[in-house]
């Protein structure tokens, strides 16, 4: 049988690393195997392209069609051989990000034509649609003081997206919600500032209610 593909988004601090964890470790506990990936990245190519977009490893600034495409290309190679492959062979996919990004912070944040954002994902994505994804919502400036202080932690200073100037991450937040809207069948919106367990309460209960899983 073929397995669940489970995507996670939301705005910069929104728990999508530190919820994608847990939930891949609760399913384990269920005996199902998964896959846990992220985006850009995932592959070797995929994290090649994240060291440019999210590190600036090109060393020149990126126009902004050039980073639309390029995590376009980041999912094409990491759809085709990994998520494709993980889901034809039963197990599951939990990816940290997915085409869902694009239409947020190239569309609606950066200012292009949402369409065309949709249409470059399904390009990119070759009919892998997720069964499931979870918008994680948080106000922005919270989500922000989690960055904060998780960098300051690992001493690490803000990445490309994390230095854009906050009406950039209000449209995005605002964009996830709008495809929320929009594509009501997959999205469900779970409210991320509350503390960590019962976030993860709440993810666990929506994907088995989505999934038409027992919550055990
Ligand atoms: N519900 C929560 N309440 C408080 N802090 C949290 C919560 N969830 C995660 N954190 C902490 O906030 C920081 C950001 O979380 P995390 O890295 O999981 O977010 P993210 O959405 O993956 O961020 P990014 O957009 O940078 O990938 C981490 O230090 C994490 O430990
Ligand atoms: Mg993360």
């Amino acid at each position: 049988m073929r397995g669940r593909f489970i995507t996670l988004e939301g705005p910069e601090g929104s728990g999508k690393s530190t919820q994608a964890a847990k939930l891949c470790e609760r399913l384990g506990e269920q005996g199902i195997e998964v896959v846990k990936t992220r985006e850009p990245g995932g592959t070797a190519t995929g994290e090649l392209i994240r060291e440019i977009l999210q590190h600036d490893r090109a060393g020149e600034p990126l126009f902004p069609e050039s980073e639309a495409l390029l995590f376009a290309a980041s999912r094409a190679q990491l759809v085709r051989s990994v998520i494709l492959p993980a889901l034809e062979g039963g197990a599951w996919v939990v990816c940290d990000r997915f085409a869902d990004s694009t239409t947020a912070y190239q569309g609606y944040g950066r200012g292009f034509s949402v369409d065309d954002m949709l249409n470059i994902n399904s390009f990119a994505v070759d009919g892998a649609q997720p069964d499931v994804t979870l918008l994680l919502d948080v106000d922005v400036a919270l989500g922000f003081d989690r960055i904060q202080k998780r960098n300051t932690e690992n001493g690490v200073e803000n990445d490309r997206f994390e230095r854009e100037a906050r009406e950039f991450h209000e449209r995005v937040r605002q964009g996830y919600l709008a495809l929320a809207k929009r594509f009501p069948d997959r999205f469900r919106v779970i409210d991320a500032s509350r503390d960590e367990g019962s976030v993860q309460c709440r993810v666990w209960e929506t994907v088995c209610r989505a999934l038409g899983m027992e919550a055990g």
